[in-house]
């Protein structure tokens, strides 16, 4: 009933020409796919001509990232209203690079989320452990700690409206893939955290991606897992073939 969703998230590449380039293979060979949404993820400089490229097709505009306010004296940011403007529907919010290289926190994410959700976009709120707190058997804390923080004071509606990303930092351009146990393990308390937060109807619909190297030969068995339900990539995203058989995982 969770429909899957398989993001790509290009991080910091790509020109406007190479993103309109890449954006037209990945639209052209993804004109068969039904029942899987696609969501793309350029720098700011390419949302425009990447739009343009797939208005059209059943793909989807997202942003990587977003300021909470409006508008004002913010140099340097953007807000979700213009990132509506600009034909964005999914927003990825506390990406764990944000976390890592600028200073993202549980109180900043949980800002960008609701000013996502004000603004009637979908926040990708990404969580997920390094590796010396998998080590320390924190996985379970650090989770939660990021689930509940970043939720804080929505609505069950409003999460209702969220797509999380588990991405295990580890798993994060590392090719180190965390097996479709781990994955599944830790989906399964998401979604339990869920339940706590916004009862069993509203965990039942949240859709659950997880991310950290997934290539053409893995997605399959991490999709098959019961609370996984899409998957956000990064390098395999930057080439339309490898891509394209992320999204038609099904027909594998
Ligand atoms: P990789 O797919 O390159 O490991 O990146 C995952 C990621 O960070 C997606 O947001």
């Amino acid at each position: 009933m969770r429909i899957p969703i398989m993001a790509g998230n290009w991080k910091l590449n790509k020109t406007k020409q190479e993103a309109e380039a890449l954006a037209g293979d990945i639209a052209a060979g993804a004109r068969d796919v039904k029942d899987v949404e696609i969501v793309l993820c350029p720098v700011y400089t390419a949302l425009d001509s990447v739009g343009r490229t797939i208005s059209g097709t059943a793909l989807k505009l997202g942003a990587q990232d977003v300021y909470w306010q409006e508008s004002g004296a913010f140099t340097g940011e953007v807000s979700s209203t213009m990132l509506k403007d600009a034909g964005c529907v999914f927003v990825i919010v506390g990406h764990s690079e944000r976390r890592q290289f600028f200073g993202e926190s549980n109180e900043t994410v949980n800002q960008k989320v609701k000013a996502v959700l004000q603004e009637g976009l979908t926040p990708i709120m990404c969580v997920g452990e390094t590796l010396p707190e998998r080590e320390a058997g924190r996985v379970e804390a650090v989770v939660s700690d990021h689930v509940k923080g970043g939720l804080a004071g929505l609505t069950a509606e409003e999460i209702g409206r969220v797509v999380i990303a588990y991405e295990p930092v580890w798993a994060i351009g590392t090719g180190k893939t965390a097996t479709p146990e781990q994955a599944q393990e830790v989906h399964e308390l998401i979604r339990g955290l869920l339940r706590e937060l916004a009862g069993a109807e509203v965990a039942e619909r949240v859709r659950i991606q997880y991310g950290g190297s997934v290539k053409p030969d893995n997605v399959k068995s991490l999709m098959s897992q019961k609370d996984i339900d899409g998957a956000l990539v990064g390098g395999a995203s930057l080439k339309a073939d490898a891509f394209l058989s992320l999204v038609k995982f099904n027909e594998k």
